[in-house]
């Protein structure tokens, strides 16, 4: 098969990389020069695991291209995804599908014989439709197809998610293009991942309602953790004695500071205004949505409340900055309001990540940055754990207690056991144990 995937951000440049290493010819497209150029010297503009060497080997076989012009690789195409970015847009939350029907525009005047257009970037439900009537539009005389095809995967561990997926979706309105999409996805199938054939609406619905249900399970065990401090309760159990029921499942069950990243906020917010704009308000959504971003600010005052209840002069130190481990991606990332917060209380905040500083450093204004977990510490009056990097996971209490000003630990990740930092003589607090 010969595949054409425009847009070589995360999704696009993972999707291309794997479509490639299934032994497809793939060619991934970006308008940015510099990030073609960067591509084909062998650099990735990400930072995700296995994806250097992933691209480096396909790139060698001469299976995977990069292109800034989608002209050629899309007329050679059997299929061509768009996999270019729908941000929010400012003001009212919509998913902004310029980048989308710009795209469908140019695939439009460069198709030759029959040419599947699959949208993966994650869109609002009748979005096919209208890149059905853009290409249309466009070249009256075409003979192609648009499928819908939704990406599940995680950053951090994007490539496994792509060869090895719980199941892939394709919605497809005509059977000659599903058929291309087995074509595409046959080592998977091979491989036992079910592939799910659905109308068009509703593989684009069934990736929102995924996401928003995933958002839905760790706000519920957010809250739960909330009462759990109440109460004296510990919500790791709770999380397990619920988990251990099948019709439940122990997965997304972890509770922590609130989720962020590129996916749930934007994709939690786009189903909300589709639904206001159906007339039917996803209202169990609306509140998580709500219940989550208030809880990124109430997590700078649990810090706060941590020290004593006061920042202003005092110094403290954040352990990840990134919205989860194995990405450099702080977007929506916990770590802004919580730094926010501390700098408004008058906290000098010091932070290291393993590989999310330079992109932290757009974001984040006035905090200093340390080459390791103990620099950082270094005369803290408190250590926060924010994400939960593997670097993390052993610290050597003994040593943090020697160099920090004062013994305040504030674990957002429940990554320690309460009495382990206690014996080692820090106050310590995480999120619904007490
Ligand atoms: C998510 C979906 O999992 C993926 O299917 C979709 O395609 C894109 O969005 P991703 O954003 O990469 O993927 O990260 P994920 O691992 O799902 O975590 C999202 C956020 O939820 C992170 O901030 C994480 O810290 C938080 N989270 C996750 C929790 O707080 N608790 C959990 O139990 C799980």
């Amino acid at each position: 098969m010969r595949v054409a995937m425009i847009g070589s951000g995360y999704v696009g440049l993972v999707s291309g990389a794997c479509f490639a290493d299934f032994g497809h010819e793939v060619c991934c497209v970006d308008k940015d020069p510099s990030k073609i150029e960067a591509l084909e010297a062998g650099r990735m503009p990400i930072y995700e695991p296995g994806l250097e060497d992933l691209v480096r080997r396909n790139v060698a076989q001469r299976r995977l291209t990069f292109a800034t012009d989608l002209g050629e690789a899309v007329a050679r195409a059997d299929a061509v995804f768009i996999a270019v970015g729908t941000p929010s847009r400012r003001g009212d939350g919509h998913a902004d599908l310029s980048y989308v029907t710009g795209a469908a525009r140019e695939i439009a005047h460069a198709m030759r014989g029959f040419t599947v257009v699959v949208t993966k970037s994650t869109v609002p439900v009748g979005t096919g439709d209208e890149v059905e009537r853009i290409i249309r539009e466009e070249r009256p005389d075409a003979d192609f197809a648009v499928v819908s095809n939704p990406e599940f995967l995680r950053e951090g561990a994007a490539i496994t998610d792509f060869k090895r997926p719980d199941r892939i979706v394709v919605g497809a309105e005509e059977e000659r293009a599903a058929e291309v999409m087995r074509e595409v996805y046959r080592p998977l199938y091979l491989n036992h991942s079910p592939i799910l054939v659905t109308s068009r609406r509703t593989a684009e619905l069934t990736k929102y309602a995924a996401n928003a249900f995933l958002a839905t399970k760790i706000t519920f065990i957010n809250e739960m953790a909330d009462l759990c401090e109440k109460v004296g309760a510990n919500v790791q159990d709770v999380a397990r004695g619920i988990g251990l029921d099948n019709r439940i499942g122990p997965k997304f069950l972890h509770a922590g500071p609130g989720y962020g990243g590129s996916c749930f906020p934007k994709d939690t917010l786009a189903l909300i205004k589709t639904a206001q704009d159906a007339e039917c308000p996803v209202r169990i959504v609306e509140t998580v949505a709500a219940v989550n971003d208030q809880r990124k600010r109430a997590m700078g005052r649990k810090v706060v409340a941590a020290c004593g209840g006061a920042v202003r002069g005092k110094r403290v130190a954040l352990l990840g900055l990134t919205f989860k481990p194995n990405t450099d991606d702080m977007r929506d990332a916990p770590s802004i309001a919580i730094a926010q917060a501390l700098q408004d209380g008058g906290a000098d905040v010091v932070a290291y990540d393993p590989e999310g500083m330079e992109q932290a450093k757009k974001v984040l204004d006035g905090i200093a940055y340390a080459d390791d977990a103990y620099s950082c510490a270094e005369g803290a009056d408190a250590l926060v754990l924010v994400t939960e990097w593997d670097a993390f996971r052993a610290l050597d209490l003994e040593r943090l207690k020697r160099i920090m000003a004062a013994p305040v630990f504030v674990d957002l990740r429940n990554v320690y056991r309460p009495e382990e930092v206690r014996e080692a003589g820090f106050s310590y607090t995480s999120v619904g144990r007490v």
